[in-house]
């Protein structure tokens, strides 16, 4: 059993799916690892340390020649994968839907493509989770992101030149992410308020020590779609909630948005016309913008200015605390590989509640269901 640890050719990206622990614990499994040479670099962790862990070292096609399990953050170019073992499993995040083509070219290659990002949201898988983890860290970043921006300090400072009034910080989309921007932001002593289409969210917005800005007696009001996940709200509740957004956001320093649909473009929540009610030197942290943004204006890759305020549009946040994403990321790759290990085949053996949740190909068919569905 082999399971190989690429490195990631995508632009911007400095994670990797492997860390010398994890390499460690599936060697102590009882698999052999190669890893791509300069792997881990974008994510602080040499090619001695892979070796260290026991891993071999080489180039691409030295790391895939006969690998039964192929890691990856992102999706690997399938052109790139010859030398892999026929049926081989690729293990990434693979973007199933804006990614089609090269799902298609998985199938075509007979490659059995498991996408982490399709993981059912059940007690069992939590720890394998990749949106949680990786989400988790992207509502920290964005916070420090906002705060880098920002011309002014986060927490009321009484000084002898005189008082500094807390930053009023609104957080849009309470779900990993935003729980996370609201506590970080916290920390940092602004004054937080939040909100969220799913009124769970209240209590746990609450219990962080922030206001909860919730839309209240409006048809449609409960956001909770399957799995968790909040669904698309009815026109009703859309126009009660941009009233309210509006005038609190007139009032807000930094406002950081968050939401998401699973499967659709993102919702949008704030207007050109709220931006404009923004104060000179307000920022705007849209997480969002790489699925279509929650705020218009937002331009995915930069940091544009709009009257005087700046709205923040930086892709994939988790690389930009590769060590970290990566340390986590590798952990819920191997605690998905460890939990399905069969001892007496020496390699990984799904069930099928997860199994079919995730796996998008497998003898040379698109068998995701959620795929076929949307064509
Ligand atoms: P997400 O990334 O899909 O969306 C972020 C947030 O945006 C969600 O809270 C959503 O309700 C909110 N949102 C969507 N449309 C909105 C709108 N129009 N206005 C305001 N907010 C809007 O969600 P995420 O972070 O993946 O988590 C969703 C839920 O799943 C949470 O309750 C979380 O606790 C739960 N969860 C469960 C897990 C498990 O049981 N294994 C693992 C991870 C999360």
């Amino acid at each position: 059993m082999r399971i190989a640890v690429l490195a990631e050719h995508a632009p911007g990206e400095r994670r990797v799916a492997g860390t010398a622990e994890t390499v460690r614990k599936f060697i102590a499994l009882g698999a052999d690892v190669a890893v791509e040479a300069g792997a881990g670099i974008g994510a602080s962790i040499a090619d001695q340390a892979y070796r260290d862990a026991g891993a071999t070292v080489g180039d691409r096609s030295a790391t895939l020649a006969g690998a039964d399990v192929v890691l990856g953050v992102q999706g690997p170019d399938p052109v790139t994968l010859s030398g892999a073992a026929p049926g081989a499993w690729i293990v990434a995040s693979l973007n199933p839907f804006a990614e089609r083509a090269r799902v298609d070219a998985y199938a075509a290659a007979g490659y059995e493509a498991l996408a982490m990002e399709f993981m059912p949201r059940i007690t069992r898988a939590q720890s394998m989770d990749i949106l949680s983890s990786q989400s988790n860290l992207s509502g920290y970043k964005a916070v420090l992101d906002g705060a880098a921006e920002y011309g002014r300090a986060f927490p009321m400072m009484m000084t002898a030149a005189g008082t500094i009034s807390a930053a009023k910080v609104f957080v849009m989309g309470v779900g990993v992410a935003g729980l996370q921007a609201i506590a970080t932001a916290r920390r940092l002593g602004a004054q937080v308020s939040a909100t969220d289409v799913r009124s769970a969210t209240k209590e746990q917005i609450q219990s962080l020590g922030a206001k909860p800005i919730f839309v209240e007696n409006v048809a449609g009001i409960e956001g909770e779609g399957s799995g968790g996940y909040a669904g698309e709200m009815s026109p009703e509740y859309q126009a009660a909630q941009a009233e309210l957004v509006t005038a609190h956001i007139a009032k807000q320093d930094i406002v950081i948005t968050t939401a998401l649909i699973p499967g659709r473009p993102a919702p949008r929540l704030v207007s050109a016309a709220q931006v404009a009610s923004m104060k000179p030197g307000s920022v705007i942290v849209d997480l969002a913008v790489e699925q279509g943004g929650n705020v218009e204006g937002a331009v995915a890759g930069a940091v544009v200015e709009v009257g005087g305020v700046k709205i923040v549009g930086h892709r994939n946040v988790p690389s930009r605390l590769a060590a970290d994403a990566s340390a986590l990321f590798a952990r819920n790759l191997f605690n998905f590989l460890s939990a399905f290990w069969d001892k007496d085949a020496g390699r990984p053996v799904l069930d099928a509640e997860i199994g079919d949740a995730i796996r998008l190909t497998r003898g040379g068919k698109v068998v995701s269901p959620r795929l076929l569905e949307t064509r």
